[in-house]
């Protein structure tokens, strides 16, 4: 009885197939009802007690032994038949398709690139943001225009949709002590039906600079040395009176033409200036609402839509493209930042 176990065993070790049909042929002779393995199972009983012991352990070894060396033969002739049949060495690989950045995001970029050589930091604020910050804060009159259910998406009484990034400016003068230097580009809203010239969100980045001294000069050189950094050498800028609620003065930013050089063509309707941003000297009254004394400190804000600028850099005129997500349009952007 013990040699025909070690026979039986020699048979498994020396077996081999990468043959499913004749693997479970192998398997049949060995273990089905009538193989050689269940053959001796049921012999079991004529063997001598004092040998039951020792048979039965071998015999259960032997049991496993096939089992696990049929497993081992059928996973094998599986992968072998996977090989053969689906995976083809010689095929050429797939070209990966690499995405763009938005223009928009590549333009902000940039801009916070050209501030960064400057020592501005980048500074974010809420999109829903409190009445204090986005107007009372700002100098707005309780009666402004802007505070209009027209203008501005209400979500309740005290909270709406942030109308400007002007509101990180109080934010961050009220978390933190002069020098201040700083940007804060985001996403901005304004109740406006939607066309290729106005839509109810873009984007903007405000920029700030409070300390001891800081005067109107300064906030001249500072967007003189960002226009031509943004737009080349040879460009042009030219300030006009306005007005805002938290600056005062209040100036607009012209730059010349980048398109036309200043000669005048149909973008900047043959004025050879396009405005692009407002700006002035903070407020007191702002900066007596952030808590910063205005005997001591003064500074200056600036701020400009970034669709804006992306439209003159890439002469894209409808705005509702940069929304869209059209991948002819987003596909025609590369960028390296
Ligand atoms: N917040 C103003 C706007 O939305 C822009 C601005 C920012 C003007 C800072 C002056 C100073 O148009």
């Amino acid at each position: 009885m013990f040699d025909k176990i070690s026979t039986i065993k020699d048979q498994i070790v020396n077996f081999n197939s990468s043959d499913s049909n004749e693997i479970e042929q192998f398997r049949i002779s060995l273990l089905g009802k009538k193989g050689s393995i269940t053959n001796l199972f049921t012999q079991f009983r004529n063997v001598p007690l004092d040998e039951k012991k020792e048979f039965g352990k071998q015999l259960n070894l032997l049991k496993n032994l096939a089992s696990s060396k049929i497993e081992e033969l059928k996973s094998n002739s599986g992968s072998n038949k996977a090989t053969k049949s689906t995976i083809d060495f010689s095929m050429t690989a797939q070209p990966t398709v690499l995405g763009s950045r938005h223009p928009i995001s590549i333009v902000k970029e940039q801009i916070i690139e050209i501030f960064a050589q400057i020592g501005f930091t980048v500074s974010e604020g809420p999109e829903i943001e409190d009445d204090w910050h986005n107007f009372t804060a700002l100098n707005f009159p309780e009666e402004h225009p802007a505070r209009d259910m027209q203008d501005t998406f209400f979500i309740n009484k005290e909270m709406a949709l942030r109308t400007h990034t002007s509101s990180v400016q109080v934010r961050v003068m009220e978390n933190e002590k002069p020098p201040i230097r700083t940007i804060s580009p985001g996403r901005v809203y304004r109740n406006e039906a939607i066309s290729a010239r106005a839509h109810c969100f873009f984007h903007q980045v405000e920029g700030l600079y409070i300390d001891k001294d800081v005067s109107f000069a300064d906030l001249k050189q500072t967007l003189l040395y960002f226009t031509k950094a943004l737009f080349g050498e040879e460009t042009k800028i030219r300030l006009r009176p306005s007005y805002f609620p938290f600056t005062e003065p209040s100036a607009e930013l012209d730059v010349s033409c980048s398109i036309c050089g200043g000669k005048g063509c149909n973008v900047c309707k043959y004025s050879g200036w396009l405005e692009i941003m407002g700006c002035g000297m903070v407020d007191p009254n702002v900066l007596e609402n952030c808590k910063i004394d205005p005997k001591v400190y003064s500074g200056y804000a600036f701020g400009m839509g970034i669709e804006r600028i992306a439209q003159l850099k890439y002469q894209v005129n409808d705005l509702r493209l940069y929304s869209e997500n059209d991948l002819r349009f987003l596909k025609q952007f590369k960028s390296e930042l």
